[in-house]
């Protein structure tokens, strides 16, 4: 194999295998990474079934300290851009919420039109390599790593995040950030179910939902799911990127019912029924029994619906629309979809993702403070970062 390259990209997921046919235009391009297989997180991903993109992907559905930096690249590289490859490429995708868009088949069809871009355009990939050290040199950067020493002019780095050790995610891209001399935003698992002490809501673990989740910062209308460690669902998920430690997350259990109306009229005509069982009508059954327990300092639901003051039903309304909670923790980068934080856009260039004091040193895809909402939004921003980057090389 070639040891001097124009352009060394570390990381063949999803940011560094979209880069590397854009930069190979401009000359030997060869991708590295410590895996098996190329594209991994692709292909978990989604079910199976890739979440590649979302229509209405905009720059307010992305995480980061500076909400403006993303706007450049995803404008450069819009959600549509990628629909027409994937067209182009004849991959046969739905809709299946919320914009969200899924291959109809399996995700791994993803990970083929990228690979054969990369080989179309020449670019090379070095599988199972491992990068033992970066050393920048007169005229760019040395490698050294598993099968040798290479030599580069533009080193893009797409390692990604922390989230699923497992899979192999490492914190390599924010060694090398701070090996040059680059801040990193403090990092956390993001996109990831909450946990509550004492299994709270074991009893009803795989009971859904569908609610309205917020706090001071984000709103969120997605189902959720009640699991043996604690919370899950889209909805929490989507919240989990906005939540710092021992901090309350308010759900609204009866989002888009006007049980207030219900409520009164069946008082009239069904006053002998419980309160309980009328909430049971509207309310996963299960739900309501573990509530009927879990409330029963402050209200009995096992009384007559006609025994209800306005007032009581009142009390009960705000606090199945306002329940409070305030899990004890996630289950971090072990089932985390993405990691918040990382290199700091302060120190890249917004158009072209290199680093503002190394020249030729780009990073792109989660290894950046650019955190996607769920729905196919973390994929468009390792697309548009990864677009970015390779064009301007
Ligand atoms: P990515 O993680 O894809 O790639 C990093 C690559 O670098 C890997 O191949 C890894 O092996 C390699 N690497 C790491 N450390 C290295 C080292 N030290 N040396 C060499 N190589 C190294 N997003 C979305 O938009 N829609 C979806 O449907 C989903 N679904 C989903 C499911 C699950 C279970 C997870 C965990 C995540 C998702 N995501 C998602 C998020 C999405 O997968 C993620 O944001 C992108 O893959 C990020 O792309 P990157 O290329 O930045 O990193």
């Amino acid at each position: 194999m070639k040891t001097h390259w124009h352009t060394i990209i570390i990381g063949a997921g999803a940011a560094g295998l979209f880069a590397a046919p854009y930069a190979a235009k401009a000359g030997a391009t060869l991708v590295i990474d410590h895996a098996k297989k190329p594209g991994e997180k692709i292909r978990i991903s989604g079910g199976g079934r890739c979440n590649f993109t979302n229509m209405y992907a905009e720059p307010k559905n992305f995480v980061g300290q500076n909400p403006h930096f993303h706007k450049s690249a995803l404008a450069r590289f819009s959600q549509w851009d990628f629909v027409e490859l994937v067209d182009q490429a004849g991959i046969a995708w739905h809709e299946k919420t919320l914009g969200q868009l899924f291959c109809d088949g399996k995700s791994t069809q993803i990970v083929e039109m990228l690979t054969t871009r990369l080989a179309q355009a020449g670019a090379e990939m070095s599988m199972e390599t491992a990068v033992n050290a970066v050393t920048q040199i007169e005229d760019g950067f040395r490698l050294d790593t598993s099968k040798g020493s290479f030599t580069c002019q533009n080193l893009v780095i797409s390692t990604g995040g922390k989230s699923i050790p497992k899979m192999g995610a490492t914190g390599f891209a924010y060694d090398v950030a701070r090996q040059f001399g680059h801040k990193i935003i403090e990092t956390n698992a993001g996109l990831v179910p909450f946990t509550f002490p004492d299994g709270r809501f074991a009893s009803i673990s795989g009971v859904s939902l569908p609610v309205r989740v917020w706090n001071d910062r984000a709103s969120f209308e997605e189902a959720m799911l009640f699991t043996h460690r604690g919370l899950s669902g889209p909805s929490i998920l989507q919240i989990s990127s906005y939540w710092q430690p021992g901090e309350a997350v308010h759900i609204d259990l009866i989002h888009g019912l006007d049980l207030r109306e219900i409520l009164r009229a069946q008082r009239q005509s069904e006053g002998r029924r419980q309160l309980s069982t009328e909430l049971s009508r509207h309310l996963p059954g299960r739900l309501v029994e573990h509530l009927t327990t879990e409330w029963a300092g402050r209200f009995d639901l096992t009384e007559r619906l006609a025994d209800q003051s306005d007032k009581a039903l009142d009390a009960l309304l705000g606090q199945l629309s306002d329940w409070e909670v305030i899990p004890s923790g996630t289950e971090g980068y072990r089932t985390a979809e993405v990691t918040l934080g990382g290199v700091s856009t302060d120190g890249l260039d917004s158009k072209s993702m290199m680093s503002k004091t190394i020249p030729g040193l780009y990073f792109i895809g989660e290894c950046v403070d650019v955190t996607g909402w769920l729905g196919g939004f973390n994929f468009q921003w390792a697309w548009a970062s990864a677009h970015a980057a390779g064009r301007h090389i």
